[in-house]
């Protein structure tokens, strides 16, 4: 049974440098992590037989997470454009990156992805984001993407079972915390504060996972969101993917993928 329970990073009122403190740590897990290659390999062989070149970027929290792994695509001109979008955009943070890369479009308004702004246009993804949506608004996403006829990915970690409650989430997300915090740059005060004096983000990121996993959708519950859109030139594929690293603790990426079948 799924259970929706708060999350830190959803409330409005929760400061956003803690929020973004979160953001940094789930960062510095994934660059010593092949956890999410299998499902951004997936995408971007989708993007091509669709011949979609621009992606907006949904619940993109820190930001960093699709330029990383798309920046390849990017540079070498497989993919035109991304637009970082968040309904709590870290907007300084967002034009940094723009800056950066020339291939980002930093977008400062917030971007509620149940209902994306009729000016982005592309493919839009959400990693690690579509848990965090009420299954009426969950789906809601996927009938917004499917009436337009756009493409929508969506990539989840967050698993509901046992083993993602006790032995991902509960201990090993507190002493996570404590070891990516050490590793952040720049190392700022409050990290130091809010980690290891008052351990308050350790609790919240602890928190977070467990009820990601309470929330999180099954293959099924994500087909039965999707069973009243049936274009036959709209297709969806939906399923689950093998983490690349079998000694990896996470072994599952949940997908979901909706596009318009392309020419034949
Ligand atoms: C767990 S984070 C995922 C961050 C990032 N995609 C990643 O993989 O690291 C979830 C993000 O969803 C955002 N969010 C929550 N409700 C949203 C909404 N209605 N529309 C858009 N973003 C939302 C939060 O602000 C947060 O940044």
């Amino acid at each position: 049974m799924r259970f929706h329970l708060f999350e830190f990073t959803d409330l409005a009122w929760a400061p956003e440098f803690l929020k973004f403190h979160i953001a940094e740590i789930i960062e510095q897990i994934d660059q010593g992590s092949p956890t999410l290659d299998v499902g951004i390999d997936k995408l971007e062989v989708e993007l091509a037989k669709k011949g979609e070149k621009n992606v907006i970027e949904l619940c993109a929290g820190s930001g960093r997470t699709l330029i990383r792994y798309l920046k390849n695509a990017f540079a070498d001109g497989r993919l035109n454009k991304l637009k970082v979008t968040d309904y709590f955009p870290q907007v300084a943070e967002y034009r940094q990156l723009a800056q950066k890369y020339h291939f980002v479009d930093a977008v400062d308004a917030p971007v509620d992805a149940r209902q994306v702004p009729d000016n982005l246009k592309g493919a839009r993804v959400i990693v690690r984001g579509f848990h965090h949506f009420q299954p009426h608004d969950a789906k809601a996403i996927l009938k917004s993407a499917y009436d337009k006829r756009e493409v929508i990915a969506i990539f989840e970690t967050p698993e509901r079972s046992a083993k993602w409650i006790l032995f991902i989430s509960l201990i090993p997300s507190f002493i996570l915390a404590l070891v990516m915090t050490a590793r952040i740059r720049p190392f700022r005060w409050h990290h130091f504060l809010f980690t290891y004096l008052i351990p308050i983000i350790p609790l919240m990121f602890c928190w977070d996972n467990v009820v990601s996993g309470l929330r999180a959708y099954t293959p099924a519950e994500l087909k039965d969101m999707v069973s009243d859109m049936n274009d036959p030139n709209y297709s969806w594929d939906i399923g689950v993917l093998a983490n690349k690293d079998p000694k990896n603790a996470i072994k599952n990426i949940y997908y979901l993928i909706g596009a318009p079948r392309a020419a034949s």
